[in-house]
């Protein structure tokens, strides 16, 4: 906890933000709003700001989650698969989102990116909405990596011709300076020797991560990732969530479908917990995983826990 002390003048934001451990920023501008932290007669005066802003209002204004997911719906016919989702993802905060097939977790993830239209609600990525179609849209997109089960790398491209197409084609970035970048992002993910193959020769965890590198070559702002060790033979997975924990190490904000609690243990500051279209619990990773609160969340770890 950060003390401001008499006598030192104005704090300034930058102390305050140098000092929160990652994942914590948010309960500190809370803290300090509320008054717990401005201990100084002569310090600023956070608490008559009126009431609270609503998440999208502060991603607006600047003061801001990376990813604002407000009052969120959406129907498939009849199914309400998403139902009143509300989500705030701090920069530099890894979220996993944990929950039962067809409780909604892939159809969040694709509403963030836009793959999916909303019916109603708001979603922004660093205070921006994501427009409906054209290239502004493929612009932002690409602030948004995402990484799915099937790795969904081009077939008939190399695996650096697959990491350079999208800086080439919406960055606009050249060719010499994509693939500079691609080889660095290759070796960063362990497989630089294998940038002159087709995804076919690689194995499943080369590919995928492949495709990590694939998505950070558009140097996203936040990384989605579906399930993305569920494919894979079991002694493929750690070298897949490996890199992942680098990357949330590194500061990436990242939002992550998965079971893998282990890696939730390690790497996030938040899990969610979606049943129903619903988000049911959010906790961090060691509440949720040995004191859940609803029944439902029970049940879940019951189940996941006795495979
Ligand atoms: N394109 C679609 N058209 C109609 N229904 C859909 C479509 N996509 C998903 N659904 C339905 O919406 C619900 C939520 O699906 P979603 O894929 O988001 O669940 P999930 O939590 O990711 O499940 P899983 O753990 O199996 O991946 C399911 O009932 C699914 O059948
Ligand atoms: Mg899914």
């Amino acid at each position: 906890m950060i003390t401001l002390r008499h006598g030192e003048g104005r704090p300034t934001w930058a102390f305050v933000i140098v000092s929160v451990p990652r994942g914590n920023l948010r309960g500190v501008v809370d803290d300090v709003k509320s008054g717990r932290m401005t201990d100084s007669e002569d310090g600023p005066d956070l608490t008559e700001d009126g009431p609270e802003d609503s998440p999208a209002e502060r991603a607006a204004a600047g003061d801001r989650p990376l990813v604002v997911v407000e009052n969120v719906n959406k129907h498939f016919g009849e199914l309400h698969v998403l139902r009143d989702i509300n989500l705030t993802v701090d920069p530099g905060e890894v979220v996993v989102v944990i929950g039962p097939s067809g409780g909604g977790k892939s159809t969040l993830c694709r509403s963030i990116n836009r793959l999916e239209p909303i019916d109603s609600g708001t979603i922004l990525v660093d205070g921006k909405e994501l427009p409906e179609e054209g290239k502004e849209l493929a612009r932002l997109r690409a602030d948004v990596g995402m990484v799915f089960q099937a790795f969904n790398l081009f077939a008939h491209k190399t695996i650096l011709e697959n990491v350079t197409l999208g800086p080439v084609k919406v960055r606009k970035q050249g060719k010499q300076e994509s693939e500079k970048h691609a080889m660095e992002l290759l070796d960063r993910v362990g497989i630089g020797d294998q940038a002159h193959k087709y995804p076919a020769q690689l194995s499943g965890g080369q590919q995928q991560r492949a495709a990590i590198a694939r998505s950070l070559a558009m140097k996203p702002k936040v990384m989605l990732f579906d399930e993305p060790t569920s494919a894979l033979d079991p002694e493929m997975v750690n070298e897949v969530l490996d890199v992942m924990t680098g990357l949330a190490r590194e500061g990436m904000t990242m939002i992550v479908v998965t079971h893998e609690m282990g890696f939730a243990r390690r790497a996030a500051q938040k899990v969610v917990f979606m049943s129903d279209g619903q988000i049911v619990e959010e906790n961090t990773p060691e509440e949720f995983f040995t004191n859940a609160r609803t029944e439902r969340a029970k049940d879940f770890l019951s189940k996941i826990l006795t495979h």
